[in-house]
């Protein structure tokens, strides 16, 4: 007969924290949120760990470049997905561990002839009021002037002259050489007061742009994910199919952690790829395995000392409907405090301490702040990320609203790329274990992590902890009652108005 549990399926929401001693020296912004992403052995420093203990999902609608560097620099990882040939995955780790933090492609550029009409409009639906201005109106061609939005006057100005008529010519550009450091850049724009600095090849070719307010940013992010050569830090994910062709392409292109992505990481599959990497890379790579949802599904990964971290989650996904059509999987909480168990128990055994990820299922910064006091060391998220501006999806305009779309690496839509990479079709799945959806835009990633990270700070005062590792210890939970979720809300007073716009309390009812 099976065996049935007699403890319930339990998620994050149906816990609570207890506020425990805060000592007068605590404030959020003194908290350390550093993690670690790999193995640490008793009393040693971890050979990797991230800034802040938050991860994007390996999803075709959420790990890109660009929020592959925008996570990286606010100390977070991204995993780009792997359900994309080889190649593509390679470039988009290329890319991020080129890009050069400061120096920025221009993507706003006209030539000398063009009129100032096309200009005002190009300024319009780029955002951005400097524009380069180039022998071919491209990105690299030799730069001919500058010309901002303060050249000239919109309502005045004849909108039929030309650009020349108006920019800065090339004579009086105060620009940097190519090769030139991000300092003696930034020294540059200082010492000239300017707002925006040119760099140029031998030939007088555009090679980039330094903005003062990439400098401003760099400086309130102080947190940067960067590797020993000052790139910044990606990940990458796997699957148990390519693994021998894609983990060394991706470790040329120096991706910084691996991990398997997978609902279920409990097989022999997975086992077989997480040894062969072993046996090929050694202990030089990060590698990260699951998902597992069980102290016994825990112990199969970490076997033989083989993984650096577990990822813990398996129908909790907010687009994820494995529970529904296959009846399998685990309240994340539950699954979470099992595994979170078995870990420091394992930790008392070897002296290892394995990181565990929770994946999935977070739907509100609360959960977020609950999870880690219950022991993850990081966390796993693709809607969150989806939402934002810098998700690799189209911004789309419902009703009024700007969604962005958002689907699960189940659906037929994210395994379609195999059709075209080894003539599998997508009608040979059966069912699909994802939806295809879409969710509220709510701007950059910057701000909406700031708003996050900030509560999660100041809840690890509550709990009067200075870094993740005491707010695991120190922290006491007690399960609520469905009374005292209508407490904790405002059901007895009515709401006018109200600053949710603001507030990533509830990331599904943001427009
Ligand atoms: P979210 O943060 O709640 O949106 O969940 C993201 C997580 O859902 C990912 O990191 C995966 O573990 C999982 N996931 C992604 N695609 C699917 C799917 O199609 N079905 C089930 N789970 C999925």
């Amino acid at each position: 007969m099976a065996t049935i549990l007699s403890d319930t399926s339990r998620t994050f929401s149906e816990y609570l924290l207890i506020p425990r001693l805060t000592r007068s020296s605590q404030r959020p912004d003194l908290v350390d949120l550093a993690t670690p992403l790999s193995v640490v052995e008793q009393n040693q420093i971890p050979r990797f760990s991230i800034n802040i203990p938050v991860v994007s999902a390996c999803m075709q609608s959420v790990s890109g470049t660009d929020l592959s560097i925008s996570l990286a620099r606010q100390g977070g990882l991204s995993f780009v997905f792997c359900s994309q040939p080889i190649e593509e995955q390679v470039e988009m780790v290329r890319q991020v561990k080129a890009h050069k933090a400061g120096f920025v492609t221009s993507d706003s550029n006209t030539t000398e002839e063009t009129s100032i009409r096309e200009v005002v409009d190009l300024m319009r639906r780029s955002g951005h009021s400097t524009v380069a201005v180039t022998s071919d109106g491209s990105a690299t061609g030799v730069l001919k002037g500058i010309i901002t939005d303060k050249d000239f006057w919109e309502f005045e100005d004849d909108l039929d002259n030309k650009v020349k008529q108006h920019m800065t010519p090339i004579d009086e550009v105060i620009y940097g050489n190519d090769g030139v450091s991000l300092r003696d850049a930034n020294e540059l724009l200082h010492k000239h007061k300017k707002d925006c600095l040119p760099i140029l090849n031998k030939k007088g070719n555009l090679v980039a742009l330094v903005f003062k307010k990439d400098y401003e940013d760099h400086r309130r992010h102080p947190l940067e994910l960067l590797d020993d050569s000052k790139r910044l830090c990606v990940g990458a994910a796997v699957n148990t199919h390519d693994y021998s062709d894609r983990v060394p392409a991706l470790i040329e292109a120096g991706v910084d952690a691996i991990c398997f992505d997978s609902s279920d990481g409990f097989t022999e599959y997975q086992m077989e790829g997480i040894k062969w990497i072993r046996e090929n890379f050694g202990n030089a790579v990060v590698l990260g395995g699951g998902n597992v949802v069980s102290a016994e599904g825990f112990d199969y990964l970490v076997e033989n000392s083989l993984v650096d971290f577990v990822k813990v989650g398996m129908g909790g996904g907010s687009i994820c409907i494995t529970r529904e059509q296959k009846g399998i999987g685990r309240g994340q909480a539950s699954a979470l405090l099992d595994v979170v168990q078995r870990r420091d128990e394992y930790f008392k055994e070897t002296g290892r301490y394995i990181p565990i990820c929770s994946d999935g299922g977070l739907g509100n910064d609360t959960q977020i702040v609950i999870a880690m006091a219950m022991g993850a060391d990081f966390v796993m998220m693709g809607r969150y990320f989806a939402q934002t501006d810098e998700s690799p999806t189209p911004k789309t305009s419902i009703n009024g609203q700007m969604y962005k779309p958002y689907w699960g690496e189940g659906t037929r839509r994210a395994q379609n790329w195999q059709r075209y990479n080894d003539g599998m079709s997508s009608r040979q799945m059966m069912f699909e274990e994802g939806v295809d959806a879409y969710v509220p835009l709510v701007g950059p990633v910057a701000e909406v992590l700031e708003t996050t990270l900030y509560k999660l700070r100041s809840t690890m005062v509550n709990v009067g902890a200075d870094s993740l590792s005491e707010f695991r210890e120190q922290a006491i939970l007690t399960m609520v009652s469905e009374q005292s979720v209508v407490e904790a809300g405002t059901s007895t007073v009515f709401q006018f108005s109200s600053n949710r716009e603001l507030d990533n309390s509830d990331w599904g009812n943001r427009g």
